[in-house]
């Protein structure tokens, strides 16, 4: 009907359930032309519950066709965040060379065994499906790995590795990462940990993935391992932070001291990337919100949404290699290209933009002066405020006056801010997504990013913009698109 997917709030090209919660982003897989999107599922609530995987496919990232629930909770316990893989091979034996398995592979959080107190009620579980993922069985010997002790054990992603060839997995535990090896995806081996004393702790970690990047424009070759916490996020809350460094089949290492972030906002968490897709693309999706308040967002329907699918790649800029994160290349065929023009703003002057739907429209422009201040407002006086503080190295947004806030006292939270330390001294690339209750703000083609749910009670129709620096700014190629909504 003409009332789905048109909800107020109700994001227009992001992936989010047509009814009820979600929260991570699970078993991400590319298998004969459809991606494959499960997630973390509660189908009764709008809060979180006993979890099941739901199920999405598509062609490109971003049309979406709704699957039954993959995954429903059994006697070992609810299904948490895990990954898939496609067994070509048929290692596991449970499909065919002709027909090989898709596998999940989740972690069984037994609610009974939480109750009791005892602390090994997490383990981790198998099911197979010979359908393309339409349907799913349970193998029979689970759990395929047990739990000796840790509160906290949870999350595995599964990757095969050619140098190895083995399977592998990462799982984490509580405070580090498990690397366990297979030839069959059932018998596992662990063979090696990493972080007790690396990175930032200031919360468990969660959903670890972990893959091989070059470098852009050399031959050079690294590992990237993210590592999601909660709580401990640069902003409050739950955050992705990643390391980079090498791994030798068995064991990853880092030399990096510094904690780092891939994203800077409070709503991207949990994010995973694809295993298989077409040539090697590392593509990301992380959930758009914070166990902080997502489970007090204004909606009623359904409660959040996953990040713009980002692309992610490793670049040198200055000394310092960065994992950067930007929208997928088919994100430009659902935008209406506006016309670009070219801004001159005189020193602490304001000019102002108008647009009928900034909520759903992208803003990109380039620039190369970094003290300025981007205002969208709408008619209820309503703002979202965006400031480059090139005397602080600091980007910040404010979305304490942005619309809906009261719903929890940390959402409205003005403290947020991203360290912009390393930006070229060169013309400067800004691209701001919104989606009715979200923005998506990526710097230097995604070496800075920030990600913000906003509850708007009116669309902002006018963005000002305010020169701070003391000299003229030239804000090039200046361009407003409005996006096509994708659901039906
Ligand atoms: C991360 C997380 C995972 C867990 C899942 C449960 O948001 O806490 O560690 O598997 O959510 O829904």
């Amino acid at each position: 009907g003409k009332e789905l997917y048109n909800e107020p709030y109700r994001p227009q090209w992001h992936f989010s359930p047509e009814k009820k919660w979600m929260n991570d982003p699970n078993g991400l897989v590319y298998y004969k032309g459809v991606y494959h999107l499960f997630y973390q599922y509660y189908p009764e609530d709008i809060v979180w519950g006993p979890m099941h995987w739901g199920h999405a496919v598509s062609q490109d990232l971003l049309h979406w066709e709704h699957k039954p629930v993959a995954l429903y909770p059994d006697r070992h316990g609810y299904i948490f965040s895990g990954s898939a893989v496609v067994d070509t091979r048929n290692t596991s034996g449970l499909g065919s060379l002709e027909n090989p398995p898709m596998i999940a592979i989740f972690t069984y959080h037994d609610p009974k065994g939480e109750k009791e107190g005892r602390n090994d009620y997490q383990t981790q579980g198998m099911a197979y499906s010979l359908d393309h993922g339409d349907s799913w069985t349970k193998y029979m010997g689970n759990p395929i790995i047990k739990n000796d002790g840790f509160k906290d054990f949870r999350d595995p992603k599964v990757f095969w590795n050619d140098k190895s060839d083995k399977w592998t997995m990462l799982l984490v535990a509580g405070d580090h990462l498990q690397i366990w090896l297979s030839d069959n995806l059932i018998d596992w081996k662990k063979v090696s940990e990493f972080g007790r004393d690396q990175g930032a702790h200031g919360g468990v970690w969660e959903c670890p993935d972990m893959f091989k990047l070059q470098v852009e424009g050399s031959k050079e070759e690294k590992w990237v391992l993210l590592i999601s916490i909660n709580p401990g996020a640069p902003n409050g809350g739950s955050g992705t932070q990643y390391f980079i460094g090498d791994f030798d089949g068995e064991t990853f290492s880092s030399d990096q001291e510094e904690n780092r972030w891939i994203d800077w906002g409070m709503d991207d968490y949990a994010g995973v990337t694809y295993n298989n897709t077409p040539d090697n693309k590392r593509i990301f999706i992380g959930w758009m919100s914070n166990w902080l308040y997502g489970q007090q967002a204004p909606t009623k329907k359904w409660r959040s949404a996953m990040t713009v699918p980002r692309i992610l790649s490793l670049k040198k800029i200055g000394d310092t290699l960065s994992l950067m994160n930007y929208p997928i290349s088919q994100f430009n065929a659902i935008v209406e290209n506006g016309i670009p023009k070219n801004i001159t703003i005189d020193k602490k002057e304001k000019t102002q933009v108008g647009f009928d739907n900034f909520n759903q429209a992208q803003v990109t422009f380039t620039t190369d002066a970094k003290d300025f201040q981007l205002v969208f407002k709408n008619g209820l006086g309503e703002h979202l405020d965006l400031t480059m503080d090139d005397h602080k190295k600091l980007f910040f947004l404010d979305r304490s006056q942005s619309g809906t806030t009261d719903f929890e006292k940390d959402f409205a939270s003005k403290e947020q801010q991203m360290p912009i330390g390393n930006l070229p001294s060169g013309p400067l690339e800004v691209r701001i997504l919104l989606d009715r209750s979200s923005v998506e703000i990526f710097i230097d083609k995604g070496q800075y990013v920030m990600t913000a749910q906003i509850f708007p009670n009116e669309n902002y129709d006018t963005l000002s913009i305010e020169n701070r620096s003391d000299r003229t700014i030239n804000l090039r190629n200046f361009v407003v698109d409005g996006i096509h909504g994708v659901w039906r």
